[in-house]
């Protein structure tokens, strides 16, 4: 049988490598997994020219990951509201002439969005998932894909949280011209794309 379990740092970026070191040294608690990226990363690829918007930048893993599969006409906006852990991304991805860095909350910034203007949107905030999630799903094109992480329980979970992950999932599941699929991969996805009807 062969190994399906292979090591998904395999196809990492370097400035990915740096940036998860400079993560630990901060001792940031919320980064996105590497198998999360790598997913992420073969996503992009299927959007030439696409346009795609992470909510929550933190110190710029899951970016790093975006921009090593997207091509040189995508582009990409990272939006976070701690300038602190954005400033790690902009050190090490901010030459990169197809990111844009943004620090504004990210409810108030997809709302000033024109609808259906984004090829992908990786949701790893409140906004945009548990917040706003119609205004979300509103701004992703035909075609277009929707990412939620972090659907898998975890020990930090604040209380009230799991209700909602469970309410998330459930306005997701069966949804009238989108195709959902949730998956057990690295914190556990929600992936939801918009069908063109
Ligand atoms: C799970 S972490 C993001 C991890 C990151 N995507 C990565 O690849 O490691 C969530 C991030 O959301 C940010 N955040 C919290 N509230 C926010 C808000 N209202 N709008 C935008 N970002 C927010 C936090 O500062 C934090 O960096």
């Amino acid at each position: 049988m062969p190994a399906l379990d292979r090591t998904p740092e395999t196809g990492a970026p370097e400035t990915w490598r740096r940036i998860a070191e400079t993560t630990a040294r901060l001792g940031f608690d919320m980064p996105s997994e590497p198998r999360t990226g790598a997913f992420l990363k073969m996503l992009a690829a299927a959007k030439p020219g696409g346009r795609m918007l992470e909510l929550g930048t933190g110190t710029g893993l899951a970016t790093a990951w975006l921009l090593a599969g997207m091509d040189a006409d995508a582009r990409l906006t990272s939006v976070d509201v701690a300038p602190d852990l954005q400033a790690v991304a902009r050190a090490e991805l901010g030459d990169d002439p197809r990111v844009e860095f943004v620090i504004e909350d990210g409810l108030a910034f997809l709302q000033r969005q024109t609808p259906a203007s984004y090829d992908l949107i990786f949701a790893d905030a409140m906004p945009g998932k548990y917040e706003g999630l119609e205004d979300a799903l509103a701004r992703v094109r035909p075609g277009g894909i929707w990412i939620g992480d972090d659907m898998l329980l975890q020990g930090n979970w604040p209380d009230g949280h799991e209700a909602r992950v469970a309410g998330l999932l459930q306005a997701l599941q069966g949804r009238e011209g989108w195709a959902v699929v949730e998956m057990a991969w690295a914190s556990g996805l929600v992936v939801a794309v918009r069908r063109k009807l």
